[in-house]
């Protein structure tokens, strides 16, 4: 995680670094920090946000046209000024920002301790600026060739900004495992985590790639690979607008997310679902449809909540294509031994495209031979790159650190490709497939309608603003609709919740519900209604607090619970969509309630880069 910036051209760096920094700071917000290059390197960091970072700038010089920038997440080290980047190296002469790992950072560390290398923090970012500078003096090379030595020697992931005292006419950027992208203008560079902080200054970009080491003057661009020769930057073109990435006029960017779902989704499908609604075209899959379309089993990996859109996935390729699948948690599939092959279909989801287990567990589907497919929110980044093929979610920018609209879009990708599947492999017929695409459609205008009760989640979210514990229940597909109205719940509000398949309640979790347990029950209708109407009566009767996503128009469960939220009627595998969105609602008011930090949860960031 941690979010990095710099920039070297004409104009003042600090305002371009500040902003810049303030659109990563869904990577991180423990600690940050600025160095600007002019008469020489100057450095400013704090324990807190970019806020911080500037209250204390006010007082000091803010001169320089060269400069990078860091908002850190803490792996290695507590977060302090100390362990705040930019870190400089102990002699001085180099200063660098990071995000990522150094794994034999300790070992590097005792060496340079062995060489009288003194270190002011705990981090292994300031391991790899020692090493950059040790083997500059030590060796006797230019600070490139000493960036890439120590380039050679790290283990683990890096994206990197280095300035150098006796060169401060460049700063050099390196890439492995941690995204970064070049932002290419007239007579000045922008270096990020992602292209947010670029589009309002360029819209042509360089991804760099593994191994990529680029050095960077105001008017020229050296990109080289750490083993090659110099090779020809490939400049693309953003598709990003400064709309997309701004609040415009709501409270939170999640907020901002959650009420964008209607035209996310339909960003999603569009282009997609064929015009006379009778059939679905996923480009990026063009390749490995016939694989796709042959595949006897499935395995899908991911982490947070792509993971429970992973499960949703399940569902629909069960239902739709009849084909077995198996979700995975990446971070436990790539340390066991899983039993796959080159017949395997491998499905990663990731809305960053930059989860570190992830893109693991997508190395070790490849090097088993199986077909790897991608479906991933952000354009360019790693995951998309590694894959076989994907699909893009469209779902526009989320910088919430709560994932919303990038599930729904998720699930509406997984949902199409579900039934693509399964009408090629003859498990669904066309008139039914059509009846899909034909209800997929209407989708967007009932999430439109099921957001218009904001108030009444404002009233229940009262309810349950002060209650320590909170219990969220669905059966069948609905089951990773409770877990993922838990986790929005916990993640930003700091309840505990859990969310459990209705029916196991009573293995377990029926022991904690008294008056005081607010019970959220994902209840819209399905072939289990009946069963989850039992299951209410059963928290019922243990006098908890039952708080039911219902079916616009289901008087039994409206009868029943003690409180209701409508969604409007649709086919169950839809009501997924349509059930997840009051959830977030009521997490988000919830938090609200409490003064917690909407977009920044104590603790969490948007991107884990990070095993
Ligand atoms: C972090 C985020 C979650 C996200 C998870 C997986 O924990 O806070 O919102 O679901 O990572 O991220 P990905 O980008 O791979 O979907």
């Amino acid at each position: 995680m941690c979010g990095i910036v710099g920039y070297i051209g004409g104009k003042d760096a600090y305002p371009i670094l500040i902003k810049g920094l303030r659109r990563l700071e869904y990577r991180g917000y423990d600690s940050a920090g600025i160095a600007l290059v002019d008469d020489g390197i100057h450095i400013q960091k704090v324990k807190g946000k970019v806020n911080d970072l500037e209250n204390r700038f006010v007082s000091h010089s803010k001169k320089g046209t060269i400069g990078m920038g860091h908002t850190r997440w803490a792996t290695h080290g507590e977060p302090n000024e100390n362990n705040a980047h930019p870190h400089v190296s102990f002699r001085g002469h180099f200063t660098l920002v990071h995000n990522g790992i150094i794994e034999n950072y300790s070992s590097i560390k005792k060496h340079l301790l062995s060489r009288d290398v003194k270190f002011s923090g705990e981090t292994d970012s300031e391991v790899l600026v020692n090493l950059i500078e040790h083997l500059y003096l030590e060796v006797d090379v230019s600070a490139e060739q000493a960036v890439q030595m120590a380039c050679h020697k790290v283990e683990g992931a890096y994206g990197i900004v280095v300035a150098c005292k006796a060169e401060p006419d460049k700063l050099i950027a390196a890439r492995k495992g941690s995204p970064l992208v070049i932002g290419v203008g007239e007579g000045e560079y922008f270096l990020a985590s992602d292209a947010t902080p670029l589009i309002e200054y360029t819209s042509n970009v360089i991804y760099l790639n593994d191994d990529d080491l680029a050095i960077i003057k105001k008017d020229e661009l050296i990109l080289k690979s750490l083993r090659n020769p110099i090779q020809k930057p490939e400049i693309q073109e953003l598709d990003l607008s400064i709309g997309e990435i701004d609040k415009e006029g709501y409270a939170h960017f999640m907020l901002k997310e959650i009420f964008e779902q209607p035209r996310s989704i339909q960003d999603t499908f569009r282009g997609r679902v064929l015009s006379d609604y009778k059939g679905i075209q996923l480009g990026g899959l063009l390749e490995v449809l016939p694989k796709l379309y042959q595949a006897k089993r499935i395995i899908i990996t991911a982490c947070g909540t792509s993971w429970h859109a992973g499960l949703v996935g399940e569902y629909y390729f069960e239902e739709f294509s009849r084909i077995p699948v198996e979700v995975e948690y990446s971070s436990e599939f790539r340390y066991r031994n899983p039993i796959i092959g080159p017949e395997d279909i491998v499905i990663a989801i990731s809305q960053s495209g930059e989860t570190a287990d992830t893109l693991a567990a997508i190395k070790l589907a490849k090097e088993k031979g199986a077909t790897v497919l991608g479906i991933c929110n952000v354009v360019g980044s790693s995951i998309p790159r590694e894959t076989d093929a994907g699909v893009y979610t469209h779902a526009g920018p989320e910088i919430g650190v709560a994932s919303t609209k990038a599930f729904t879009a998720q699930v509406t990708v997984l949902f199409m490709m579900a039934i693509s599947v399964g009408r090629h492999n003859g498990s669904l017929s066309q008139e039914k497939f059509e009846n899909l695409i034909q209800e997929l459609v209407t989708i967007p205008s009932k999430m439109e309608e099921t957001l218009t009760n904001e108030k009444e989640i404002i009233k229940l979210a009262e309810i349950i603003k002060d209650s320590p514990n909170a219990l969220y229940l669905g059966r069948g597909v609905f089951f990773p609709v409770a877990l993922e109205g838990a986790l929005k719940l916990k993640e930003i509000s700091y309840i505990h919740a859990e969310g459990y398949p209705a029916a196991e309640m009573k293995h377990g979790p029926i022991a904690l519900v008294d008056e005081n347990m607010p019970v959220i029950v994902v209840a819209t209708k399905d072939q289990t209604t009946d069963k989850v109407i039992s299951n209410i009566q059963e928290i019922k009767a243990r006098k908890g607090k039952v708080i039911a996503i219902v079916t616009e128009g289901d008087e039994e469960i409206i009868k029943i619970a003690d409180y209701t939220i409508a969604v409007k009627e649709s086919s169950h595998e839809f009501a997924v969509l349509l059930s997840v969105v009051p959830l977030q609602l009521l997490a988000y008011h919830v938090a609200v309630m409490r003064g917690c930090d909407v977009d920044q949860p104590r603790n969490l960031a948007k991107s884990v880069t990070v095993e």
